[in-house]
């Protein structure tokens, strides 16, 4: 039988899933996966990203629920690939992003986190610094062998502690603290 939980993550991203399930434990908060595609607007802006993600995920879950979205900001390029993270990901990919860059390296990545049900649309954001390597390193998803977060010599994808310092877990130690104190005030 399907286990029923209190809040789900919706996203068509596992690797994501697998992430903010093992932080949310730590945090003492078990979370369902709702697997599905979400429709993604093109703005400049992650928060409005966030909200109608988080919006159409509710139309579709109908549960308590908390949706991602991430940018990877890069300082040379103007802070290109921001919002249009996914898309570029998908188009040039990480050889594409080493090819744009010389010596300014420098670049951010930002989470939104947004949680969504009846009465609430709450987010909650974070960033991490960090640099672009200069070429690929380690095996991991996403811009995972690219990008190399402040005080590392190692990119996320060659880091065992990832989870304990990215971006996803700045935003989600932030919801966790929210979402915690209303479930204890009785008012969610
Ligand atoms: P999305 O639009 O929120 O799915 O994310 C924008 C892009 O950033 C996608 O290509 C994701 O795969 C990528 N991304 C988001 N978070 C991470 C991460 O923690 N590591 C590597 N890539 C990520």
């Amino acid at each position: 039988m399907q286990q029923l939980f209190d809040i789900y993550f919706v996203s068509s991203n596992k690797h994501k899933y697998q992430e903010v399930k093992k932080i949310l434990n730590t945090f003492g908060i078990e979370i369902g996966f709702f697997k599905t595609e979400l429709e993604e607007i093109q703005s400049n802006s992650l928060k409005d990203i966030a909200k109608k993600k988080a919006k159409d995920a509710f139309s579709k879950c109908k549960k308590p629920l908390i949706i991602e979205d991430d940018g990877l900001f890069i300082d040379s390029l103007s802070g290109f690939p921001g919002p249009y993270s996914s898309y570029v990901f998908q188009t040039i990919g990480n050889v594409g992003i080493l090819n744009l860059l010389k010596n300014n390296r420098k670049a951010k990545f930002e989470s939104i986190i947004t949680f969504c049900d009846k009465k609430n649309l709450q987010s909650f954001n974070a960033k991490i610094s960090g640099t672009i390597s200069k070429s690929l390193k380690g095996k991991g998803w996403g811009y995972d062998p690219i990008f190399t977060p402040i005080n590392s010599s190692k990119t996320f994808a060659e880091l065992k502690n990832k989870n304990q310092l990215s971006h996803r877990y700045k935003a989600l130690k932030k919801f966790s603290k929210w979402y915690l104190d209303r479930q204890e005030s009785n008012d969610l």
